[in-house]
């Protein structure tokens, strides 16, 4: 059973997002998969490295679109996207020195990410709709 399962509930109806959502959901069962291997295995390590690599990605895209269309609540935004960040590169350091990260921060990861959809990116999507229907 994946840890993070996609439903409608996190759509936002922008393609990009959306997409990128799915592939970090993607991302984060992976890891949960991979403990299975160990809690210091080299296959945690890469699906770690992988999940800190794309979610800095996403967050790149999110904040670019946010600041092109002059989102309002960007900076207390980039500072969730910020701690998450620094979380991730903890963990990722630790399992670089051969330390043991246990499988629970598969369950963390999970719920900060849909916890972030849904309270804070929709956020930024409500507001894109609204210039948009401004536009139309
Ligand atoms: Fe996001
Ligand atoms: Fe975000």
């Amino acid at each position: 059973m994946p840890i993070a399962i996609w439903s409608s509930r996190f759509e936002t109806g922008i393609p990009v997002i959306d997409q990128q959502h799915q592939a970090l959901f993607d991302a984060v069962n992976k890891l949960a998969d991979s403990f299975k291997s160990g809690t210091a295995s080299a296959q945690v390590k890469a699906s770690m490295d992988f999940l800190v690599k794309y979610t800095v990605e996403h967050f790149q895209t999110e904040e670019k679109f946010m600041k092109e269309m002059g989102y309002p609540k960007l900076s207390s935004h980039m500072a969730e996207h910020a701690q998450l960040v620094a979380k991730a590169k903890d963990l990722q350091g630790r399992l670089a020195e051969g330390k043991p990260v246990t499988v629970e921060v598969t369950a963390f990861l999970a719920d900060w990410l849909k916890h972030h959809i849904n309270e804070v990116d929709m956020g930024y999507v409500e507001f894109a709709k609204a210039k948009a229907r401004e536009k139309a």
